[in-house]
């Protein structure tokens, strides 16, 4: 007698594929790791200049092998990178190469105005307050389109009062309201009073001072190697000298500069950094070969000469970068690397042009305070 298929039992479909082509039963003890995992994950958007993304996104793997976490998926912009960090946020703090980090709340709300309503709120305030209790923030500052709308405004109030803040112009509770890409409003929260690119080993600040983050940003980029002598000509603050530092061992780390001024200043960073003992200062003018009373032979050299606004002049310019490059290259160890930083992009290129020490590696275009500058990965002919 042939035998009776039972029915399909009530509520369930039958799955009529083939085994192969059904997805395989997952245990029920890694179905929830899983769940606990997602529950666990915190949504954050990491702010990168732009031109920079690539080397924050490898820092970030980086920091996730390091601390044991599974590498994030991430999506990632032309300015950030957003993903869900499966641990605290705080954690993201040790990025270098990055902006600052921001919590992100997502809401599936027509318009803005719904984010006053109970269950909204209820998640920002608390997330807030969670925010506030880490860190000692003075005011809350909100930014959006029709920031100065009664809606937002009293989304400002709202949020700002249960902590014990004010809304403020200058607040440094940064916290930015957007429509989502896949639909609804977004609200990303600033995790840290102040960017994280802005170091708190700045201790004391020169003229046409280098964003730390795109100093270890471009650090990364051209190599954090333990055997390498490095040396930073034209230091100023020492923002290039002390985030190599900072980012590993290496064999020397020298710097000079014309300013005792700027000498001066940089030694105050370094002693606030922690790395003043790794470094060894003077006054020298980056022009002339060698370096001051060292023979050393440099296996990289980090420059970012005057840009002729902040510092210097344009008129001066041509003489000091071809002074610099013929200098360095006679400082330079067999293949040595020099990476430059400037905005005076049509002279590097007029003064790199079929120069008989220099050639380019690579080169890239990022974005800081206002300026595109181009960053030049140069290594020394044989
Ligand atoms: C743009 S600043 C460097 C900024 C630095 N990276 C920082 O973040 O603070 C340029 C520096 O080059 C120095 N400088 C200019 N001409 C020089 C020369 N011929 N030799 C050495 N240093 C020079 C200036 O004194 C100034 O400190």
């Amino acid at each position: 007698m042939p035998r009776r298929r039972s029915p399909p039992r009530h509520g369930r479909r039958s799955d009529t594929r083939p085994a192969a082509a059904r997805p395989a039963a997952r245990p029920a003890a890694d179905r929830r790791a899983a769940d606990r995992r997602a529950a666990e994950t915190v949504p954050v958007e990491l702010a990168v200049a732009p031109g920079l993304v690539d080397l924050a996104l490898h820092e970030l793997r980086e920091l996730a092998r390091r601390s044991r976490r599974p590498i994030p998926t991430t999506r990632v912009g032309d300015d950030a990178i957003s993903l869900a960090w499966p641990g605290a946020h705080a954690e993201l703090h040790d990025l270098r190469t990055v902006q600052f980090v921001s919590r992100v709340w997502a809401f599936t709300v027509p318009r803005p105005k719904a984010l006053l309503g109970d269950e909204a709120l209820r998640t920002l305030q608390g997330g807030l307050r969670q925010l506030a209790a880490a860190a000692p923030f003075t005011g809350l500052r909100l930014s959006a389109a029709g920031r100065d709308s009664t809606v937002m405004r009293r989304l400002a109030a709202a949020l700002a009062e249960p902590i014990g803040l004010e809304p403020r112009d200058d607040g440094d509770l940064l916290v930015r309201v957007r429509r989502a890409e896949a639909g609804g409003w977004e609200v990303l929260a600033r995790t840290t009073p102040r960017p994280l690119s802005v170091r708190v080993w700045r201790v004391c600040d020169r003229p046409g001072g280098l964003d730390a983050a795109l100093a270890a940003a471009l650090l990364r980029w051209v190599g954090v190697r333990a055997r390498d002598r490095v040396c930073n000509p034209m230091l100023g603050g020492g923002t290039m000298l002390i985030e190599r530092a900072l980012a590993g061992p290496a064999a020397c780390l020298d710097g000079f500069d014309l300013d005792a001024e700027a000498l001066a200043c940089a030694e105050r960073n370094a002693a606030a950094a922690g790395v003043a003992e790794r470094l060894r200062l003077w006054q020298a003018d980056a022009t002339s070969a060698p370096a001051g009373a060292r023979s050393e032979r440099y296996d990289l050299q980090l420059a970012d000469p005057p840009w002729g606004d902040a510092v210097g002049d344009h008129a001066d310019n041509a003489a000091l970068y071809t002074g610099l490059l013929a200098a360095a290259a006679a400082r330079a160890a067999p293949e040595g690397r020099l990476l430059l930083v400037t905005h005076e992009v049509r002279l590097a290129e007029r003064v790199l042009a079929g120069h008989p020490s220099w050639h380019v590696v690579a080169e890239r275009r990022v974005w800081q305070g206002g300026h595109r500058p181009a960053c030049l990965w140069l290594a020394r002919r044989p």
